[in-house]
């Protein structure tokens, strides 16, 4: 079965075709960073206006010339504009086509990710049916998401943990804004900690908090603290930092490069750190969540998921709990249409009127009002 999925719930216009869940014969991202950067964060009507102008260009070269069986669309959470025009969109083109429309939970979508391949450079066999791999853990993080799941089998969620403040992604775009490195932040963040690193091995970071709430709290809203993470406190300690050490600054005489961008060792020690805290976080978190409720794998997806550091240390926890771990593409982490029409293999199919009634829902949650498909 071939499926057009469409995304739209933030600053990527996405579109792409994807075969029987998995396997991705187009996808199309544009992406409107240079839109957004001169105000250091999405401006949702920016977003909202590059959506209508970008998404008949954008469906229609995913589309090509294929036959699709149904169209599948992101309906939450995200930014109310933005997601109206994908809904919008996705209703036009199922109706035209005379083929059933399947709304997508976004979060949900990015846990789908680790299980898309290219057929033109991978080998399916390495991308399993993530129905065979539940039990399992998972983790979205991303630049509006940071949340821990557990999936007793695929198409079911339970949040076990999650952020109470800021999402990974806004901590380190917050972070960037604050030093000057620009947005989105995650990226330049993450060349520069590996670049220190890899030439200062075992060089003692600055103890930048690791985001653990208190017990007790009323933002936990029942979760264990020991699941969640909160960055404000993280965010302040930074710009303590900065405001202490008037001398720190990206530039200088010892400036250098540190993954392709030139930045002062100081400045470099500083970006180091906090990207570890960050880590750090996310890692004993995940740490913390397998003990408590070992499964036999853990999937990770967003586009923080990206990240050197988180990679590298949950590859190694997973590979200590003997557990699979399954990362998404690089291609694949951030916002893409991809995600929306491979998962939407698995959803129910509401067709004719009911489908069209669909309405954009910014604050959908995770395991909200989602069937599996082998329960109808
Ligand atoms: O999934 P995504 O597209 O987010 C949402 O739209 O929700 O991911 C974007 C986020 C941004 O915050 C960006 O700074 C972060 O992912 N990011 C990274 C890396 N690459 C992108 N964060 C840390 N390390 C990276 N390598």
């Amino acid at each position: 079965m071939d499926i057009l999925g469409i995304e739209t719930s933030c600053d990527e216009t996405s579109a792409a075709v994807v075969r029987d869940g998995r396997e991705v014969l187009s996808n199309v991202v544009y992406t409107q960073i240079p839109l957004h950067r001169p105000y250091g964060g999405v401006v949702p009507e920016i977003a909202s206006r590059a959506h209508v102008e970008k998404i008949r260009q954008v469906a229609g070269e995913a589309l090509g010339d294929r036959k699709i069986d149904a169209v599948a669309v992101t309906y939450g959470p995200g930014l109310a504009p933005a997601l109206l025009v994908g809904v919008n969109a996705a209703k036009g083109i199922a109706k035209s086509l005379g083929v059933p429309l399947i709304g997508v939970n976004h979060i949900e979508a990015h846990l789908h990710s680790p299980f898309l391949f290219d057929p033109s450079d991978d080998k399916e066999t390495l991308f399993p049916d993530p129905c065979e791999e539940c039990p399992a853990l998972g983790l979205v993080v991303s630049g509006g998401n940071t949340i821990l799941v557990d999936m007793p089998k695929y198409g079911k969620y339970e949040v076990i943990g999650e952020t109470l403040d800021d999402a990974a992604g806004e901590a380190f775009d917050k972070a960037a804004k604050l030093l000057g490195l620009g947005y989105p932040g995650g990226l330049v963040i993450d060349r520069i900690t590996t670049a220190f690193l890899a030439e200062n091995p075992g060089k003692e970071l600055i103890p930048f908090p690791k985001g653990r709430p208190r017990e007790g709290v009323s933002a936990l809203s029942g979760l264990p603290a020991a699941l969640c993470v909160s960055f404000s406190g993280l965010k302040t300690a930074l710009l303590r930092y900065v405001q202490t050490h008037p001398e720190l600054s990206l530039s200088g005489p010892d400036e250098r490069d540190y993954g392709g961008r030139v930045v002062t060792p100081a400045a470099a020690h500083v970006i180091a750190s906090y990207q570890e805290a960050i880590v750090g976080a996310v890692v004993d978190r995940v740490r913390t969540a397998l003990a408590m409720r070992p499964r036999k794998a853990f999937i990770l997806g967003g586009g923080v998921s990206l990240n050197s550091g988180i990679r590298k240390e949950l590859t190694k926890l997973c590979a200590e709990k003997g557990v699979k771990l399954y990362m998404a593409k690089p291609k694949y982490t951030g916002d893409n249409g991809a995600m929306i029409a491979g998962l939407a293999m698995y959803r129910r199919r509401v067709e004719g009127e009911a489908a069209m009634r669909m309405d954009a829902t910014p604050s959908l949650e995770i395991g909200d009002g989602e069937t599996t498909a082998e329960e109808i």
